[in-house]
């Protein structure tokens, strides 16, 4: 049993834990760090107005997304160079998953390829996609994703180019020896050397398409089977866009406050973008600032079919590896659980909007 109640308490466990500059690459943003702390303080300014006199005795968190049933409404985020957090890193998150009875989503720049997380995990894994300016590149990623058994993709939308994290500038942000981007090995980009300023920063310059448009997700649709999420997405309109352009869901996100910082909070556009959603059949998940159950709660109050958590599961995999990641994931389940039931809903299809208020700020 831990001791550990909160995913604050993990983050703080896991400072101590990290070098500095990994710590401060997982736990940074984008300049003044706005959107960073407007993601998790959004979600403080909503109030909980809790039914009561409700049966919950038998109460369930499980829910759908994608076609797969899974057991928490809580996805894991993809979030990079995991093996920096753990040893074993994306493999310790994959089993973790399993576990939980949920889905990982593996970036890109995963420090473990798909094919090996693929082989470790017990349940659904989704393959994250950033597109190289390089399209054979990037055209690999997407086969080997289909042939390893990833059952989605993920496009990231908010990041061909890449904001400047002026903590990873002052550290001189890089991937220590014998860790590597492993699912760019074949490509010949699988590292980024020690550098003045962030080397991610100066890597995506070289790598990312710059030139990312609307056709592009066209031209990724037709390059798989598979669905393809959007993730990035803070308006009703490009919502919207990617439906039409044959998206497969769509992930409210700002890129945990590190991309354009002063972007709005997640959970302030959440409901905008699940209205424009609305009739396409098309389901919407929400990352950012996500630290408890009633933060789960509220957004699935507002509309996401589940949420993604990307920082709560770094901090778990640096305290406790596969160990650390199953004590946040049942943290959170039990906190949703509990604010679930407070609130008169026994399932997740009980969670109505109605539950959730604005309240001013204190
Ligand atoms: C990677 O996607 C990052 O945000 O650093």
């Amino acid at each position: 049993m831990s001791t550990l109640f909160s995913v604050d308490a993990y983050r703080e466990q896991a400072r101590t834990r990290l070098p500095a500059m990994v710590y401060d690459y997982y736990a940074g943003g984008a300049r003044d760090e706005i959107t960073l702390h407007e993601n998790t303080r959004a979600y403080d300014r909503l109030a909980l107005r809790y039914h009561v006199m409700r049966d919950v005795d038998e109460r369930s968190t499980a829910t759908r997304v994608g076609g797969h049933e899974i057991d928490l409404p809580i996805l894991i985020a993809p979030t990079a160079f995991q093996r920096l957090a753990s040893e074993n890193g994306e493999r310790d998150t994959v089993r973790a998953a399993g576990e939980s009875g949920t889905i990982m989503i593996l970036s890109t720049l995963a420090t473990t390829s798909v094919e090996d997380v693929v082989n470790a995990a017990a349940g659904p894994v989704w393959f994250q996609l950033y597109v190289y300016r390089d399209r054979e590149a990037t055209r690999d990623l997407v086969k080997r994703a289909e042939a390893a058994g990833c059952s989605a993709l993920v496009l990231t939308v908010d990041a061909q180019v890449w904001s400047i994290r002026e903590r990873d500038e002052r550290n001189g942000f890089a991937l220590p020896e014998g860790i590597t981007m492993q699912n760019l090995e074949a490509s010949g980009k699988p590292t980024f050397p020690k550098s003045e300023g962030s080397g991610l920063g100066a890597y995506v310059r070289k790598h990312f398409d710059t030139s990312l448009t609307w056709a592009d997700l066209d031209w990724l649709a037709g390059l798989t089977d598979l669905p393809v999420w959007v993730k990035g997405i803070v308006r009703g309109d490009d919502a919207k866009r990617a439906a039409d352009h044959g998206a497969g869901g769509v992930i409210v996100s700002n890129h945990g406050g590190r991309q354009l910082d002063t972007a709005p909070a997640t959970i302030t556009v959440l409901p905008e973008v699940v209205q424009a959603l609305d009739g396409t059949g098309l389901e919407t998940l929400v990352d950012g600032g996500i630290r408890r159950g009633t933060d789960i709660l509220k957004a699935l109050a507002l509309g996401a079919q589940a949420v993604c958590l990307g920082r709560p599961i770094l901090w778990g995999l640096a305290v406790n590896g596969q160990a650390g990641v199953r004590q946040v994931l049942d943290m959170l389940r039990d906190e949703l659980e509990v604010a679930m039931a407070l609130c008169g809903a026994a399932t997740v299809d009980d969670v109505t909007r109605d539950l959730v208020m604005e309240q001013s700020r204190v």
